[in-house]
């Protein structure tokens, strides 16, 4: 798992929080990331406790961590729908999130957007006034170039996402390549969002505009929890 910043301690507190919100028959839309993790496993004590719940995985990475906490799993296409998402982020202003920082964001917007509820989890560390960090694009390999120039076009500068331990870029769950697009302080995220989902090629975006419904934010201290 890709390791960020904020301390696991903190991570631990938010995602244990989080996973408290988990009642018996629902179905929890299971977020990725260190952060989303802890939640997953906190989720898995309490199914070996005795707690009927389904999960509906955003990744190849929260997929394997529930099936090692032996939480029942569906996929999105099998429920009616999900009544409450949990999942990490990369950086948080309200209830606007950046995240893709896993490559995960194309399935997780789909199952967060899904959700009754949404509570992201979170460290201090995600904690920004205005949203500035890079939003990953997910494209279509074919259309690397040409989602390159829109996203320039759009005063963005976007920089093809590297692989850490292979040659060549990050290649996502979905078989696709994903651009960081730096656009700087965004004043306006829905705006943004919309422009960038107009992309042809452009398969998903980590701009995450007003859906999160709770903010835990965990530290050393205890949890702080937002709600919008
Ligand atoms: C996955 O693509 C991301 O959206 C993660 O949810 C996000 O990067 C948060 O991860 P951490 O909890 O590891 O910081």
């Amino acid at each position: 798992m890709k390791s960020t910043g904020g301390s696991d301690a903190a991570k631990r507190a938010a995602g244990e929080s989080a996973a408290e919100a988990v009642e018996d028959g629902m179905v929890v839309g299971l977020g990725t990331g260190s952060t989303a993790a802890h939640a997953i496993r906190a989720i898995g004590r309490m199914v070996d406790s005795g707690l009927d719940v389904r999960g509906v995985p955003t990744s190849f990475q929260s997929r394997e961590l529930a099936k090692e906490a032996a939480i029942p799993l569906v996929g999105l296409d099998e429920v009616d729908g999900v009544d409450l998402a949990i999942d990490g982020a990369d950086q948080f202003s309200g209830p606007h999130l950046v995240k893709g920082g896993g490559a995960a964001h194309a399935r997780e917007k789909i199952v967060d957007a899904a959700a009754d509820r949404l509570l992201v989890v979170a460290d201090p560390s995600k904690a920004a006034k205005r949203l500035d960090h890079p939003v990953p694009v997910e494209v279509l390999p074919d259309a690397r170039t040409t989602v390159s120039a829109d996203v320039r076009a759009l005063g963005g500068d976007p920089q093809l996402r590297a692989a850490e331990c292979k040659d060549g870029p990050v290649v996502t769950d979905n078989g696709n390549l994903v651009l960081d697009a730096s656009f700087g302080p965004i004043s306006e995220p829905a705006n943004l969002a919309d422009d960038l989902s107009a992309i042809p090629g452009a398969v998903e975006h980590g701009l995450f505009v007003g859906l999160a419904d709770e903010i835990h934010v965990g530290s050393e201290d205890g949890v702080e929890v937002t709600e919008f």
